[in-house]
């Protein structure tokens, strides 16, 4: 009965604003799920909260923006610094000749993930590149070639290692595929220049070859699914890969041109049906209740909404998650300055106040570690997360979700939570804290997370006031943001 409603309410919402529909994010439209066992994976998935991207590569060793300088559009992200494109794009794919992380331990980053609190990872098996950090028998432009010097090693199937690392810590494993693959003579062709992002011939003009592609995306895939032990996130990125009605395809032209004097454009649209419909169900029979996230692709297999880099300024009504860079870019950045503890808390609570999940991504380096700053960083959010987890896990969003510097969540038991995040440089509790808007029932008793002293309160206005004493103050359980637990509020 709730989807029933939200589907009205989105439908009423998207039918009668159509023309002012530019303000919202085009894939900040879900259409909910049917599946049950999905639904109850979703479920649980919703309940963590946080969990942990890696972007890593061959790319790695450059320290540049993963795949992207092999694509020839004209964006500043994606220039080379070289003038030569296919000079340079030969030297891109002889970094597999070098790539050798003879440090890497995922033992340690399953440690450090799981200290910090974090519930799951999402691991970059194959990005834009094609290159597969899996042992793939449908390419060898892979880690386990024996042209990459790691395959010697005994964990040279890093995808293995990495999913049974934070396995044997409980936490979920997420599959990150991309589905255009720049390596894949069916993708880009060497027949055909390569202008820009997409595949670089007509797929209606060459179905056969297209076929082929689509038949190696769908192996592949399904060794990821099949291979690799229990999968729970299929995390597909590239959503521009996806079938495109022509309708779809005329607007998009029409609007692009509209205000363009030159007529150029730098990345077209075209139909590349990937056969997704089908491709899920086959994975859900070997992963049942797969959560699958065709990211941007409006339509059923994008089970949850993937805000990249930003956070959303509102509670969402379906399942979403912001993945946010904790530090460079989403791969390995030389001299990378990691967010400080402060910012990562205010950022997960802030995002579970409006009903998401935090990705919060660590880059590898080419050497197999991450750097310094991630550990450093990750320890302190698991200091704060150790005395404050109980305001954040297997929470609800509840009414006013944030406000001035609070921010609520609620448990199913009827604890309501409210925390309190300081300024900057406001590193003392304060003396007395106004509530504005959550009421205490007659009875509650209010606590600070990490201390078990009840605090006095008393009503006041639509929420209470409540003190803090001076020995609390002087001896807080944690930094950065303090949590208030309300046993029970007033409906
Ligand atoms: C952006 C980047 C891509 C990266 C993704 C992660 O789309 O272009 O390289 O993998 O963000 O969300």
């Amino acid at each position: 009965m709730r989807y029933l409603l939200f589907s009205l309410a989105l439908f009423l919402f998207f039918g009668t604003f159509t023309v002012s529909a530019q303000a919202i994010y085009e894939d900040e439209r879900y259409v909910p799920e049917t599946d049950p066992q999905v639904l109850e994976k979703l479920a649980k998935w919703q309940d963590f909260k946080f969990g942990l991207l890696m972007h890593w590569g061959p790319y790695s060793q450059w320290g540049i923006v993963e795949s992207w300088s092999i694509c020839a559009e004209d964006e500043g992200w994606c220039r080379r610094p070289h003038e030569d494109y296919i000079a340079y794009k030969k030297e891109y794919e002889n970094l597999k000749t070098t790539f050798n992380p003879v440090k890497f331990n995922p033992e340690k980053w399953a440690q450090a993930a799981h200290n910090a609190g974090m519930k799951y990872v999402v691991f970059t098996t194959k990005h834009h590149d094609g290159f597969c950090m899996f042992d793939s028998k449908y390419t060898d432009y892979k880690i386990t070639s024996v042209e990459c010097p790691f395959h010697t090693n005994s964990r040279a199937n890093v995808t293995k290692e990495i999913f049974s690392a934070f396995r044997d810590k409980g936490m979920w494993i997420g599959a990150y595929f991309s589905k255009p693959d720049w390596k894949n003579e069916n993708y880009w062709w060497p027949n055909f220049a390569t202008p820009d992002r997409n595949v670089n011939y007509d797929p209606e003009a060459y179905p056969e070859r297209w076929e082929a592609f689509v038949q190696f995306t769908h192996n592949q895939i399904m060794e990821l699914m099949t291979d690799y032990g229990s999968v729970d996130i299929l995390w597909l990125d590239g959503g521009w890969v996806a079938k495109k009605s022509p309708e779809f395809i005329n607007k998009w032209y029409h609007d692009a041109l509209k205000n363009n004097t030159s007529g150029f454009i730098k990345a077209q649209i075209i139909n590349q049906d990937i056969r997704m419909d089908e491709l899920v169900d086959k994975a859900r029979e070997v992963q049942p209740g797969l959560i699958v996230v065709d990211r941007a692709v409006y339509g059923k297999n994008q089970n949850y909404l993937t805000p990249e880099n930003r956070v959303p300024d509102h509670i969402l009504p379906y399942p979403w998650e912001s993945c946010i860079i904790s530090g460079g870019g989403w791969s390995y950045t030389p001299d990378a300055v990691y967010m400080s503890g402060r910012d990562a808390i205010h950022l997960l609570t802030d995002i579970v106040a409006k009903g998401g999940n935090l990705l919060y991504n660590v880059a590898p380096g080419p050497d197999g570690e991450w750097q310094q700053g991630a550990y450093d960083l990750l320890e302190e959010i698991g200091a704060w997360i150790k005395v404050n987890g109980d305001a954040i896990y297997e929470t609800k969003p509840i009414k006013p979700y944030r406000q001035g510097k609070f921010a609520y969540t609620q448990k199913k038991n009827g604890n309501v939570y409210a925390i309190y995040m300081p300024d900057k440089g406001e590193t003392q509790l304060p003396s007395q804290m106004v509530v504005e808007s959550c009421k205490p029932a007659s009875n509650a008793t209010v606590t600070l997370l990490g201390s078990n002293v009840k605090l006095n309160w008393k009503p006041q206005g639509n929420g209470f006031v409540v003190n803090i004493p001076a020995s609390l103050r002087r001896n807080p359980p944690c930094q950065h943001a303090w949590a208030l637990k309300i046993s029970e509020v007033v409906k």
